[in-house]
């Protein structure tokens, strides 16, 4: 008989919370794998936080159950979970040094109550031997996150962002199985927020520890996470690797959340009655007629200026050209439609464009999403390429 090995580090079955009478989690259900870096990703107030302090037990369940490791700590004190989570707003003790800062996790769960005295704890038996291994293991992970430098100073001598990695620092040292960190990154500025992403991925694969991640930025959800948990309105939409949930979103929002600069939607009606019908000749004819009321979403990277008239989908006009450098962006208000897509373009092609120029558009149909009036994805039957 083939026993299949559980490696769920975190279970969450049917959660609600509800404060007073708002509910801000649904349903939620989520199983983390043991040593996993999952993400969860969706816009301000979708209940990020909540569930992660539910997870961590500094918020009670309205309804269902967590359980970590195999055991149900649905109604579990924080201290008897083994998770470490760090914070959006780091509390870090003013009084204390970033060393010491570091070392309380440690002091609290290694020095006996004499030992922890301050001045003559140092003079009790085994104390010396103790103190030295905690100063090594904070010092070793001040070194990881670059703040080795700053192990005299207070809080109120850092800044924001060194404060936020000796948040972090005083999480690692305590080496929990499960790790939480919400938005951590948050006050970095861009430069050390991508270096300090790689710094979190190693330190991930070092530490070899489940982790939760808490973010906004789809940038940060897509380049660190083995899967992302997209959220809106306290609901779980969609769990994947990020090139999955990237590739095929199962709902509208999940498609617009993952893109950048943005989904371009349309009525499906607008591309039905687009000049040549290749669309529709590959399979969105089939699904016209389940619905008027279809929206289409393709992001700026799955359409092209076409080479003529003969081969686009649509045209419009050109109303704003953007040049980043390496990439470049028109935006086109195609005949009919209520608002700009967006279309991502060579920088020289971009050059040779002005606005108000008439442009042909071409879609791939690989990457077109159709989405119902609930925004659910409408799967297309394509046809085989020929
Ligand atoms: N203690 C509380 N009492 C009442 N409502 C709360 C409480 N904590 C959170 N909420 C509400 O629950 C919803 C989810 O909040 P949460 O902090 O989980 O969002 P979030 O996804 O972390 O947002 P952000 O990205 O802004 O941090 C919000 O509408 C918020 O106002
Ligand atoms: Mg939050």
């Amino acid at each position: 008989m083939i026993c299949e090995v559980d490696n769920t580090a975190i279970d969450v079955k049917g959660l609600v919370k509800s404060f007073g009478a708002q509910k801000v989690l649904g349903k939620i259900d989520l199983k983390v794998r043991r040593g996993e870096f999952l993400t969860l990703v969706g816009p301000s107030g979708c209940g990020k936080s909540t569930l992660l302090r539910l997870i961590a037990g500094l918020e009670t369940a309205s309804e269902g159950d967590i359980s970590i490791a195999g055991h149900d700590v649905t109604k579990a004190p924080p201290k008897q979970r083994d998770v470490a989570m760090v914070f959006q707003n780091y509390a870090l003790y003013p009084h204390l040094t970033v060393a010491q800062n570091m070392s309380v996790p440690l002091r609290m769960r290694r020095l006996g109550r004499l030992q922890r005295l301050p001045l003559i704890g140092s003079l009790m038996p085994q104390a010396s031997e103790k103190l030295a291994d905690i100063k090594a293991e904070v010092e070793a992970a001040a070194r990881s996150l670059a703040i080795d430098h700053l192990l005299a100073r207070k809080p109120a001598q850092l800044s924001g962002g060194q404060r936020q990695r000796v948040a972090l620092g005083r999480a690692i040292v305590r080496k929990p199985q499960v790790f939480l960190l919400d938005e951590p990154l948050s006050n970095l500025d861009a430069q050390l927020r991508v270096h300090m992403r790689s710094e979190l991925v190693q330190l991930h694969r070092r530490l070899g520890v489940t982790l939760i991640y808490v973010t906004h930025d789809q940038a940060e959800a897509m380049t660190m996470s083995s899967r992302i948990a997209v959220m809106f309105a306290g609901q779980i939409l969609q769990v994947g690797t990020p090139d999955a949930v990237y590739d095929n979103p199962d709902h509208l929002k999940v498609a617009q959340f993952i893109s950048n600069p943005g989904l371009n939607t349309l009525p499906l009606a607008l591309i039905l009655g687009g000049p040549r019908g290749r669309l529709i000749d590959d399979g969105l004819g089939t699904i016209a007629a389940s619905g008027s009321e279809l929206t289409v979403g393709f992001r700026p990277e799955a359409c092209a200026p076409a080479a003529s008239a003969a081969v686009s989908d649509l045209s419009g006009r050109v109303l704003l050209c953007e040049r980043f450098g390496a990439e470049a962006f028109i935006h086109v208000l195609l005949h009919g439609a209520p608002a700009p897509v967006i279309v991502r373009v060579e920088p020289s092609q971009a050059s040779a464009l002005l606005p108000d120029d008439v442009i042909h558009i071409q879609i791939d149909p690989a990457k077109l999403f159709v989405f119902g009036k609930d925004g659910m994805r409408v799967r297309v039957q394509r046809r085989a390429a020929a």
